[in-house]
């Protein structure tokens, strides 16, 4: 179930976002519900993350970002963190074998430095194989805040200024999307979270001023393309205004 005004009876022309966000949230429940350990439910949704991923390139989604480890993540159990890195290595091992055929144009944001050097390593091999692919970017947010990246923007401004680069006055919103990690590319236009929690969780903070949000009740390992679907009816049917009439 989708949360918000919902009209499924009228038919709806199909709006496409270029740009969707997805929170993947609800694994830790998901495996609670199971009586299986929490590990489980990020395995079952890595394996669902690639499904949605391969299924919102063929329907021609521009961008992608997924929220797969955010500055906070640090704090779970070490056990659990541990499963997560051996996760990520696993699935860019993978990307790096199995995407090697598909348009997908794989970028991370996030501070990604911190990570072990052999994370490190095949996170630099998956941008610079799929660097000149011209399909879909998936943006990975890993170990990524929204307030983390602003304050980097900010502070890459203000080195400017103070190297005489550029004049205070300079400091536009423009000119701070530009040192976001996303540079370049569209805002989100629609930002779906799974798993019933209506929080933002500093995902995209600066690019979401005006995405439409989608929240659904079903957690993350469960949610199938048929649950995306249902989500751009509903983007299709809000009416944005981007703060006009
Ligand atoms: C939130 O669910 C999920 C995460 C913190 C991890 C998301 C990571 C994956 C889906 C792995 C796949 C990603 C890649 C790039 C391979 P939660 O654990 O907070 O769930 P809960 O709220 O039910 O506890």
């Amino acid at each position: 179930m989708i949360f918000g005004r919902q009209d499924k009876e009228t038919p709806v022309k199909r709006i496409m976002p270029r740009h969707i966000g997805i929170i993947m949230d609800g694994n830790g429940r998901w495996a609670k519900k199971r009586g299986l350990p929490r590990t489980a439910g990020h395995t079952v949704g890595a394996a669902n993350f690639k499904t949605i991923t391969r299924y919102c390139a063929s329907i021609g989604l521009e961008y992608l970002t997924v929220y797969a480890f955010s500055t906070e993540n640090w704090k779970r159990p070490v056990e659990e963190v541990s499963a997560l890195m051996k996760l990520f290595r696993q699935y860019l091992e993978e990307a790096l074998r199995d995407f090697l055929n598909e348009n997908i144009k794989v970028r991370f944001i996030g501070d990604t430095q911190v990570f072990p050097e052999e994370l490190q390593k095949l996170i630099r091999e998956t941008e610079e194989v799929s660097k000149n692919r011209t399909g879909m970017v998936l943006n990975i947010a890993m170990n990524y805040g929204g307030r983390d990246e602003i304050a980097r923007a900010a502070r890459i401004l203000g080195e400017k200024v103070a190297r005489g680069e550029i004049d205070p006055e300079e400091i536009t919103a423009q000119a701070i999307s530009d040192e976001l990690y996303t540079a370049g590319q569209p805002d989100p236009d629609l930002i779906i979270r799974p798993s019933g929690e209506q929080r933002v969780s500093n995902f995209l903070l600066w690019q979401s001023a005006y995405a439409e949000y989608i929240i659904c009740d079903i957690l993350w390992p469960d949610f199938k393309p048929q649950d995306l679907e249902d989500a751009l009816d509903e983007f299709s049917r809000r009416q944005r205004r981007f703060g006009g009439v």
